[in-house]
């Protein structure tokens, strides 16, 4: 373990709590200087370390930093280890670094997660709100055996993945809106962007995007998305420890995607179907120039929306707006 893993462990320890240089000094035999230094690189690595004179040190309660260290540390699982694990403080999307580093052969199970993005994309060519600190900025690279028409699985399975995460967690009552939106009292809490290579009939890889608010108090967010978006922070008044939502997060990844390789699709889609709720319910979707009203016959298996307009006549749409239909 390095000096500087020491003093972390040895502040962890004292969380909360104020420390004296002098005492970490001769608890890890190292001078008051080195001590110093390596107090400024965790702080650069986003540790919230407060400093005084005569009182020493204090590692804050707040302190939610991201890495891959502290990922990977008691992670279980197969295809989601350290190495590959990229971490960056800034970037402009993890969807765009991921699929460079997939283009460029990164394995399966590569998680690109960032504390800041400076150009993060939501579907149909939105932007995603990125503030650093507040939330969960990650894709994940997959190299599943795949026909290329079937990728829409991933993403339901993605948001069963994560909705099942909130669950087991935080007890959350959500809410998936499709095709992969998590709402939570009717705001935006989480969204998925899958973005896929092909050759042929086959697939390169699929990079899995979540974006999650997770710690963003409402005052941060830009005044368009105030009405419609929400975080964990503000729907239970409780900061998250983000390493434990993702850990959790690649865990059941693991689970369900080993279910899904199985061609064990049916109980993954009926999940989905339970957790939408939206089959029977009479919606409007907005499509690029059009707009469908009527009511929802099912959720196929390929995420396909089945519409029957009032006139009997049924509607099949890949993607667009689901707004529940007030008449
Ligand atoms: C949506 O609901 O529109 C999807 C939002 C997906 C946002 C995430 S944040 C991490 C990853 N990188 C991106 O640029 N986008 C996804």
């Amino acid at each position: 373990m390095t000096t500087k893993d020491q003093l972390l462990l040895y502040l962890k320890k004292n969380q909360g709590n104020w420390v004296s240089g002098e005492l970490i000094s001769n608890n890890l035999a190292v001078s008051r200087s080195a001590i110093w230094k390596h107090i400024r690189k965790l702080k650069e690595e986003g540790y919230v370390i407060e400093s005084a004179p005569k009182k020493g040190y204090l590692l804050s309660k707040d302190s939610d930093p991201i890495s891959a260290d502290e990922i990977s540390e008691g992670l279980c699982t197969k295809i989601f280890e350290k190495k590959n694990i990229i971490y960056l403080k800034e970037t402009d999307s993890t969807n765009t670094r991921a699929k460079e580093l997939a283009a460029q052969g990164a394995p399966e199970g590569t998680l690109v997660i960032a504390e800041k993005q400076t150009k993060g994309r939501g579907r149909r060519g939105r932007s995603w709100f990125s503030q650093p600190g507040g939330g969960i900025y990650c894709s994940l690279i997959l190299r599943p055996i795949m026909q290329p028409g079937e990728t829409p699985r991933i993403t339901l399975m993605t948001a069963v993945v994560l909705a099942e995460t909130l669950i087991s967690l935080m007890k959350l009552k959500l809410r998936i809106k499709w095709p992969n939106d998590i709402l939570i009292n009717g705001k935006k809490l989480a969204g998925i962007l899958t973005e896929i290579s092909t050759e042929m009939d086959a697939v390169n890889y699929i990079v899995v995007g979540l974006g999650m608010n997770v710690n963003t108090l409402f005052e941060n967010f830009p005044r368009e998305i105030k009405k419609s978006a929400t975080s964990i922070l503000i729907e239970t008044g409780n900061r998250v420890h983000r390493i434990k939502l993702i850990q959790e997060y690649l865990k059941l990844y693991e689970q369900y995607y080993d279910m899904f390789k199985k061609n064990n699709f049916e109980p993954i889609m009926n999940r989905w179907r339970a957790l939408a709720d939206i089959i029977g319910k009479q919606i409007r979707v907005d499509v690029i120039g059009k707009t469908h009203i009527g009511k929802v016959i099912d959720v196929d298996n390929d995420g396909v929306l089945i519409l029957k307009d009032d006139q009997g006549r049924l509607q099949t749409i890949f993607s667009g707006d689901v707004t529940l239909a007030r008449f």
